[in-house]
C-alpha cells in the first residue's frame, strides 16, 4: 500500500504509521507551524474540502485544535457532538453513521468512549477517518504532537529515555506513545501502581516499575498521566492522598531526571495529584507547547490524508 493510499484509508492507531510517515507527519507539522505565526492565519489548500469533528465524549484540546486546524487550512468543519445529536434520541451510531455519509464529508475524525469505534466507523464509510481517542485503546494524534514537542525541543527522538507515569493501564495516550515512540528509537519506561499497569507491560515497554524514584532517574523526558476515573470499576488505590503521596511529579523528584529534561502531559492536568503545581508551571514544563503542536500536527495530518498541494509560504 502506497503512502498515500494509507493515509487516505483511516489514522486508527500509531501502529497504521510507518516512522517515514511519522517523520513526513512532522516535517510536515513544522511547516503548518508557520501558518499559524502569521498575521492572517490561513491557507487555501483544503478549500472544498468538509470535514466533520463526531466527538462522542467530552474534549477541549483535541477538538478545538482539530477545528482550528481545519479553518486554517479553509477547509468547511462541522462539530457534532453526541449530546446534541439523534443518538440522544436512540438513533444508532451506525445509522448516525451513515447519515453523515450520506452527505458526503472527505473526512470524520471521531472520538468515542468505546474501545475501536473509530475502526468500526471507517468500515461503514468510504471517506477517511481519523481517532480523536478510542477509549482505553488509542490516541495516535496525541502521540504525533507528543513527538513534535520532544523532537522541536530535544532536535532527536532516537536514543531518548522517556518515562510515562501514571494510569498505564486505562490510558490511550500511554498505548499509542508506547507504538510511536518505540518505534522512533526511543526508550520507555512504564510507572505506576501495580493496579495501574496493564497485564502485558513488559512487552509493550522497554521497563517497568511501581517506583517514579526509579523512573523520573535520568529520564530525558517525563510524561505524567492522570488517573482515568471514567474508565474504571472499583478502587485501583486506597485514596488520591495516597497516590498523590506515592506518585506526584514533585520538583525534589524531577531534580532526579537528566540535564534539559522536559515535563509532559497530555491533559487536562490533576494540580496536586498526579503533577505539582511549579512542576507544571515551571522550567521543565512543555504541557503548553504540546497544545500549540496539537494544531500544527493535526493541520498536517488533514493535509496529508486529504493529499493537498503544499501550503503557499
Ligand atoms: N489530550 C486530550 O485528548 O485532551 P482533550 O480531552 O481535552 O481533547
Amino acid at each position: 500500500m502506497s503512502e498515500r493510499e494509507l493515509y487516505r484509508k483511516r489514522l486508527v492507531s500509531m501502529a497504521d504509521l510507518t516512522p517515514a510517515h511519522i517523520t513526513r507527519i512532522l516535517d510536515t507539522a513544522r511547516v503548518m507551524k508557520g501558518i499559524s505565526e502569521r498575521d492572517v492565519k490561513k491557507a487555501p489548500t483544503l478549500r472544498g474540502r468538509t470535514v466533520i469533528n463526531f466527538f462522542a465524549e467530552p474534549s477541549t484540546r483535541t477538538r478545538t485544535s482539530f477545528e482550528i486546524a481545519g479553518k486554517r487550512l479553509s477547509a468547511d468543519v462541522i462539530n457534532i457532538s453526541a449530546a446534541g445529536s439523534s443518538l440522544s434520541k436512540g438513533e444508532s451510531l451506525k445509522d448516525m453513521v451513515g447519515n453523515l455519509r450520506a452527505m458526503n464529508p472527505d473526512l470524520l475524525v471521531v472520538r468515542h468512549g468505546a474501545s475501536g469505534a473509530p475502526e468500526m466507523i471507517s468500515r461503514w464509510v468510504d471517506c477517511t477517518v481519523v481517532n480523536a481517542g478510542d477509549g482505553r485503546h488509542e490516541h495516535p494524534t496525541q502521540c504525533l504532537l507528543d513527538l513534535m514537542t520532544v523532537r522541536e525541543k530535544k532536535g532527536t527522538l532516537e536514543g531518548l529515555n522517556v518515562s510515562i507515569v501514571g494510569d498505564i493501564a486505562n490510558s490511550r495516550v500511554a498505548r499509542s506513545n508506547l507504538i510511536g515512540m518505540r518505534a522512533m528509537g526511543m526508550k520507555v519506561t512504564v510507572c505506576g501502581p501495580a493496579t495501574l499497569l496493564p497485564p502485558r507491560a513488559g512487552e509493550m515497554a522497554d521497563r517497568v516499575t511501581s517506583r517514579i524514584e526509579e523512573a523520573v532517574e535520568g529520564a530525558d523526558v517525563v510524561m505524567m498521566l492522570r488517573i482515568q476515573t471514567e474508565r474504571m470499576e472499583g478502587a485501583n488505590f486506597p485514596n488520591i492522598r495516597e497516590y498523590s503521596r506515592m506518585y506526584c511529579l514533585t520538583a525534589e523528584r524531577m531534580k532526579r531526571a537528566a540535564r534539559g529534561a522536559l515535563v509532559l502531559h497530555p491533559g487536562p492536568v490533576n494540580l496536586g495529584v498526579e503533577i505539582a503545581p511549579d512542576v507544571a508551571e515551571g522550567p521543565w514544563s512543555v504541557i503548553l507547547d504540546q497544545v500549540t503542536y496539537g494544531v500544527a500536527v493535526r493541520m498536517a495530518i488533514l493535509y496529508l490524508l486529504l493529499g493537498g498541494g503544499l501550503p503557499e509560504q
